[in-house]
C-alpha cells in the first residue's frame, strides 16, 4: 500500500508511516502541481496534503485506492469534501494542536505593528542608530485598547484569552453563532460593521467558505479606523486585496500584518511597498511542537483507517464513520 506526502513533514511523521506503507515523498522544496498529485496519487492509500494542495473532484476520481485524505493543517478549504464523502474517502485535519502556535503568531504581529518592531531592527541594520532619541519610533499600547476577532473559534477564543488576560482588552467578536465561553473573557457578539467601527485591532481568524470568501472589501475597510492594526491569519481570500491595498495606501497609519494571501504564493507584489505591512509566509502553526504534533495526527490517521478505525479529527466522519457502526 502506497501513500503520498505532498511536502516534506516532520520525520516522526514520515517514519510512522514508512512502518506501514511504501511512502512516496516530495522531498523537492517546492509545492507539488495539480498534475503531479493527480499522477503520484493514482494507486495511493492515502494522501497527506497541505492546505496549499488543491485536492479537486479530478484528483479523487482519478486516485481509485484512495480512503483518506489527511490534510496537514487546520483549513480545509482546499479539500472538495463532497466529492471525497461521495466516494467514501474520509478527510481528516489537524485542529487543537496549533491553535496555541497560530495564535501566538497572530498576537506577535500585531505587537510587531504596534511597536514598529521590524521597521525599527531595519533601521538599526541600515546604520540609521545614532543614540537614544526621545521620539523615535513612537507605537501604540495595547492596554485597555479593543480588539475586534473576525472567527472566534479555536484560535480566534486564544487570542481573545491572551488579550483580555494579557492586556485587559475589551475584545469585541464576530461570529456565526454565540461563543459559549465568551463570558470567560467577557467578550461581546457583534455585527461585523459595529466591529470594524470600534475596533483599534482586527484580527482575521476565520475559515474560508462562501460566505466568508470576500467579507472584507471596500465597505467594510471604510469602516475600520485609519489608524487601526489589521492581522489576517484565517485565509487571504477572506479579504479583498485590492481593498485592503487601497486603505493601507491612502492611510500610513493603518497598520497591516498578513500571514495569508490570496492566490498564495503569487500574492499582490504592491503589498512589498507598503512601508505600514508586515509580510509573513503563512507560518501560523510553524513551532517545533506544533508541527510535529501534526505529523503525528496526519501519519497516525491514515494507520488508523488502514486498520479499520475511525480516525481523529475526520471532518466528514459523521457521514462515513458512524454509517460503518
Ligand atoms: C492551517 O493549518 O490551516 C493554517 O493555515 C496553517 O498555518
Amino acid at each position: 500500500m502506497k501513500v503520498l506526502i505532498t511536502r516534506r513533514i516532520p520525520e516522526n511523521g514520515i517514519n510512522i508511516l514508512k512502518s506501514k506503507f511504501e511512502v512516496i515523498l516530495n522531498k523537492e522544496n517546492r509545492n507539488l502541481t495539480h498534475k503531479e498529485i493527480k499522477a503520484l496519487s493514482r494507486d495511493v492509500f492515502g494522501i497527506v496534503s497541505m492546505v496549499s494542495d488543491r485536492i479537486d473532484q479530478e484528483i479523487i476520481e482519478n486516485a481509485k485506492n484512495l480512503k483518506i485524505i489527511a490534510n496537514y493543517g487546520v483549513g480545509i478549504n482546499n479539500v472538495d469534501i463532497e466529492a471525497a464523502t461521495k466516494k467514501g474517502i474520509l478527510f481528516t485535519n489537524t485542529p487543537d494542536v496549533l491553535t496555541q502556535a497560530t495564535a501566538e503568531l497572530g498576537f506577535a504581529l500585531i505587537i510587531s505593528l504596534a511597536r514598529n518592531i521590524t521597521a525599527a531592527d531595519r533601521f538599526v541594520r541600515e546604520g540609521k542608530f545614532v543614540g537614544f532619541d526621545p521620539v523615535l519610533f513612537l507605537g501604540k499600547e495595547l492596554y485597555e485598547k479593543t480588539i475586534g476577532i473576525i472567527g472566534m473559534g479555536r484560535i480566534g477564543s486564544q487570542i481573545a484569552r491572551m488579550s483580555r488576560f494579557g492586556f485587559n482588552m475589551r475584545v469585541i467578536y464576530y461570529n456565526r453563532n454565540r461563543n459559549p465561553y465568551d463570558n470567560l473573557v467577557d467578550a461581546e457578539r457583534v455585527e461585523l460593521k459595529e466591529l470594524l467601527k470600534r475596533s483599534d485591532v482586527i484580527v482575521v481568524s476565520a475559515p474560508l467558505n462562501e460566505k466568508s470568501k470576500h467579507m472584507l472589501s471596500y465597505d467594510e475597510f471604510k469602516l475600520m479606523k485609519n489608524d487601526a492594526i489589521f492581522v489576517n491569519i484565517g485565509r487571504g481570500e477572506i479579504v479583498n486585496t485590492d481593498a485592503l491595498i487601497d486603505k493601507a495606501q491612502k492611510n500610513p497609519d493603518f497598520k497591516v500584518g498578513l500571514d495569508v494571501y490570496e492566490n498564495e504564493p503569487n500574492f499582490d507584489k504592491r503589498l512589498l511597498n507598503l512601508k505600514n505591512c508586515i509580510l509573513l509566509p503563512h507560518i501560523g502553526s510553524a513551532t517545533f511542537k506544533a508541527r510535529e504534533k501534526m505529523a503525528e495526527i496526519v501519519a497516525e490517521n491514515i494507520v488508523k483507517v488502514y486498520e479499520g478505525e475511525c480516525p481523529d479529527f475526520a471532518v466528514n466522519g459523521g457521514q462515513l464513520c458512524n454509517a460503518k457502526d
